[in-house]
């Protein structure tokens, strides 16, 4: 195979990078050197404080934290020091409720400032904080809150109204707190600038995210205060993050993105964070990229793609000239984007790997090193990530196989809330395995070929077939349902769900409108299925399981494999 390398010169650095010599690093970086990059009270730290109170130590103090801006224009902006007193009074009111360390408060919020500072003032009293999308509705919602007991939700009055909806089913939720209410504006006022940040052990959890696997209910995967140490370290050396820059994370906090990069390890670094309250829509994106002097970009291939679909006209109208890095996260980023990213920034968008199991980032292309496009780089300084087989024993270089990790690193997941079984089954042989599948070259870079699972990406979004199937089969007029992700040259996979109708109802094209708006109703606004077509049987394991891997190869026209466990077919 050939494979195109974007060879680094002196032109593709503004400054140094602040990881100069990987293979130097890979050799001599250990995680214990790296603690003195963060503040410790003795044996103990606070991720939020190290994200953003400890700024206000130094010079950072006025600088700015936040540029927020929403979709009518709206703008603010928040200096460190306001981040820190703001998040401390959220963490007041928690406490005046009788939230307490280990509580679970869940922040069900678009991407206004309470999102951000709220989700600071929950670390900052040692709870524990959860996000959720504002797209969920209630099937996700009760789900989520039900599973982690939620004690509290941070929410608007608008998405307050899906929670009513599912509120007799959550007897854990004491309190909902709705930030657009007088009451609580006031009370936010009045609440104490003052709070004494809880010291951590680095093992207690700081951040719980749901997330989809093949079979089941989400799963909620538990994460620790140490993991800012990672966030950290790699915002450094993937992101190149530095004090002069403005920076710009697409990803919503509902993900693992977000809070990782938009909130932890980002502030972290000290950086002026920009973040956008509205749709993705080209125009204004670029409009934003030169209105705040964007100088370190990270989003996603979907968006390159919507962008790159948009044509290289509207681009040439805006003064882009301030980007100075561009990185990438979610699912393949296509050797087309890079090259088109050359083409139109000047500059190649940079790959990163991780899952929101990893916490942060493990594989990433860095400033410092050439891009093999289509590669998804190199695993991180004091992280050994390896191909391995069913078994767990590592296959040497151009093998395909398990991308796998050695245990532990810093930002690790370290456990499944309430499964620890499930957490179990993540590791085989000493080794974590990934669900991905790739393989690694002979200089070491790791190349992506898919899920080793049915698990859905679509525009980067992770969506669990099962929670999809569970929807439609909620709706009177189904019996059953099988979901795949059908490759799409855009959003990477849209959600393609094969329906079986109860008997008396007729199939038509009205009906599949129907149970698609069912699902964004019900489920959430980005899993629904943008396709569906009606079957009579669904493929089945003897044992009752539906077999999606040949609803997969019968879509893409593939040999269905081996058929000998159906049941009928
Ligand atoms: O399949 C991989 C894909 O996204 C999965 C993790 O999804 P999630 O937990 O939602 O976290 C996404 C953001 C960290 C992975 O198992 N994925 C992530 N990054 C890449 C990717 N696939 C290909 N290339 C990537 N760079």
């Amino acid at each position: 195979m050939s494979v195109d390398t974007y060879k680094k010169t002196a032109k593709d650095f503004t400054f140094p990078p602040n990881l100069d010599d990987y293979d130097a690093a890979r050799r001599e970086f250990t995680w214990s050197r790296a603690r003195k990059e963060l503040d410790w009270f003795g044996g103990h730290l606070n991720a939020a404080y190290n994200a953003v109170d400890r700024h206000t130590q130094t010079w950072r103090k006025n600088k700015v934290a936040l540029y927020w801006e929403d979709e009518a224009g709206n703008e603010k902006k928040y200096t460190f020091e306001e981040l820190s007193l703001l998040s401390n009074q959220i963490g007041n009111i928690l406490k005046d409720f009788g939230v307490a360390r280990g509580d679970r408060v869940f922040l069900f919020l678009p991407r206004i400032p309470e999102l951000f500072f709220g989700f600071l003032g929950i670390l900052k009293i040692g709870a524990i904080a959860g996000t959720l999308f504002s797209a969920f509705q209630e099937q996700a919602l009760a789900d989520r809150l039900g599973n982690s007991e939620a004690k509290v939700v941070i929410t608007t009055r608008e998405l307050k109204l899906r929670i009513d909806k599912v509120r007799k089913k959550l007897p854990n939720l004491k309190h909902i707190l709705v930030v657009d209410e007088p009451s609580f504006i006031k009370s936010l006022a009045h609440a104490s600038t003052e709070l004494r940040i809880a010291h951590m052990d680095p093992d207690d959890y700081a951040f719980m995210l749901y997330t989809s696997g093949t079979t089941g209910k989400p799963k909620g995967v538990m994460h620790v205060h140490r993991a800012i140490l990672q966030e950290h370290m790699t915002a450094k050396w993937a992101l190149d993050l530095r004090d002069d820059d403005t920076y710009w994370c697409t990803a919503d906090p509902g993900w693992v993105t977000g809070i990782a990069y938009e909130i932890l390890g980002s502030w972290s670094n000290g950086v002026a964070a920009f973040v956008y309250a509205g749709r993705f829509d080209p125009k204004k994106w670029y409009s934003l990229l030169a209105k705040y002097k964007i100088t370190v970009w990270y989003t996603a291939p979907t968006a390159i793609r919507m962008l790159m679909a948009a044509g290289g006209t509207l681009v040439k109208t805006f003064d882009l000239s301030h980007l100075r890095h561009l990185c990438s996260v979610g699912e393949p980023l296509n050797p087309e984007a890079i090259k088109w990213s050359i083409k139109v920034f000047g500059r190649p968008f940079h790959d990163t790997w991780w899952q929101t199991e990893t916490g942060a980032i493990c594989i990433a292309n860095y400033p410092c090193m050439d891009i093999k496009i289509g590669s998804m780089g190199k695993p991180i300084p004091g992280l050994t990530a390896d191909i391995v087989d069913d078994a767990g024993q590592p296959l040497g270089v151009k093998k395909e196989g398990n991308i796998a990790m050695k245990p532990k690193w810093p930002s690790q997941m370290h456990t499944i809330w309430r499964r620890p079984a499930k957490f179990k089954s993540y590791f085989m042989n000493g080794w974590y395995i990934s669900g991905d599948r790739g393989w690694k070259d002979e200089d070491g870079y790791f190349w992506f070929i898919g899920r080793a699972d049915d698990v859905i990406k679509t525009s980067g979004e992770r969506v669990g077939p099962f929670e999809v199937e569970s929807a439609l089969v909620a709706h009177p007029k189904v019996v059953e349902a099988g979901v795949i992700g059908k490759p799409d040259v855009m959003r990477g996979e849209i959600v393609k769900a094969f329906v079986v109708l109860e008997p008396n109802t007729k199939p038509s094209e009205a009906l599949k409108k129907e149970l698609s708006e069912y699902v964004k109703k019900h489920l959430a606004g980005h899993a629904y299925p943008r396709e569906i077509e009606f079957i009579d049987k669904l493929p089945k394991t003897r044992s009752g399981k539906i077999m999606r891997r040949i609803l997969k190869a019968k879509e893409m026209g593939l040999p269905v494999g081996d058929t000998s466990t159906l049941e009928e077919y």
